[in-house]
């Protein structure tokens, strides 16, 4: 069984971005963390990050050939993105919305996102190890 972990628009800065927001964990440390935590319930994972809508959404379909379930972290994208929202419901797979920060704690306009009402469940304001629980929840809800 496998995930896939997508992350979205400006996640490659991470470690330098914002640090007081998101901390200092690079986006290889996120890989790793969600890496290991799938490894643990004997789970693969392949990692994908871009900063262009179309990327993600091509990696969301071909997640349908080979993967059970999707972890993501959208950036920005969450709060604007019909097409990955529509990308997300047609392959039909469960999904976790991860943000590192408390999206509800910051401006209103990330208080909306176009992914929670179809989203198995929401990891919010937990850190980098919310990649962990969120791929904990799909290897215990679809073993
Ligand atoms: C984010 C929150 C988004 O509002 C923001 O645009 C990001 C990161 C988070 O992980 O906290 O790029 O998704």
């Amino acid at each position: 069984n496998r995930i896939l972990l997508v992350n979205g628009p400006n996640l490659n800065l991470l470690g330098t971005r914002e640090p007081a927001i998101y901390g200092t964990a690079t986006l290889a440390d996120v890989e790793r963390i969600a890496r290991d935590a799938a490894q643990e319930a004997g789970w693969d994972l392949r990692a994908v990050q871009s900063n262009h809508e179309g990327v993600l959404i091509d990696a969301i379909h071909t997640a349908r050939e080979d993967c059970a379930g999707i972890v993501i972290n959208a950036g920005a994208y969450t709060h604007t993105s019909i097409a990955i929202r529509d990308a997300l419901h047609g392959v039909a797979l469960p999904f976790v919305e991860v943000h590192i920060s408390n999206v509800h704690a910051r401006e209103d306009f990330r208080h909306t996102s176009y992914l929670s009402d179809i989203a198995a469940c929401v990891i919010v304001g937990a850190g980098v190890a919310g990649y962990a629980d969120a791929v904990r929840h799909l290897t215990r809800s679809s073993a």
